[in-house]
């Protein structure tokens, strides 16, 4: 687990530094916290990173946006989710968005994955799973709080 306290505007630099070197290791990223402490924004940080240079949109009002680029001379997809509206585990497999997790070159980012923990359970792809928290920290706006496990 690696806790990071940094300011909204180092994000860049985490972002370099902290979340890019787990691209080799993890492919589903799961990214809670309050609302309005900054998932989107710091999703969007990461796609932009590796190289997604199109206007990067936020996928509230369509559940997901996919981006395929190249990188590392491969050719990937990077599928950003947000499942803010979405109620319950059954609609999210009904939509057939589980897919995702299982096609080769495919990266995921999940805003309020909070649905998809019963689904993680002893599941084959707990090993690709990292999760990202971020929280606000001590009442200073300019700051959060990030936890990585
Ligand atoms: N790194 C940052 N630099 C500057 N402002 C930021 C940053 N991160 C977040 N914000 C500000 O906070 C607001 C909310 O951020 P964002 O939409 O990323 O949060 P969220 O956690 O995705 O929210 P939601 O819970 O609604 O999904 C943004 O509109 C922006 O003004
Ligand atoms: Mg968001």
């Amino acid at each position: 687990m690696t806790k990071i306290i940094f300011k909204l505007s180092e994000l860049e630099t985490i972002v370099k530094k902290e979340i890019l070197p787990l691209l080799g290791k993890y492919k589903i990223f799961l990214f809670t916290g309050p609302l309005g402490a900054g998932k989107t924004t710091f999703i969007k940080n990461i796609l932009k990173e590796i190289g997604v240079n199109q206007v990067i949109t936020s996928p509230t009002f369509n559940y997901v946006n996919s981006y395929e680029i190249n990188y590392k001379k491969n050719n990937i997809n990077l599928n950003h989710f947000d499942l803010y509206r979405i109620n319950n585990l059954d609609s999210f497999l009904s939509l057939g968005f589980d897919e995702y997790f299982y096609k080769t070159n495919n990266f995921c980012f999940i805003e309020w994955p909070e649905i998809l923990e019963d689904f993680f359970i002893n599941n084959e792809l707990e090993t690709q799973i990292c999760r990202i928290e971020l929280s606000f920290y001590e009442n200073d706006f300019e700051k959060r709080l990030l936890i990585i496990s």
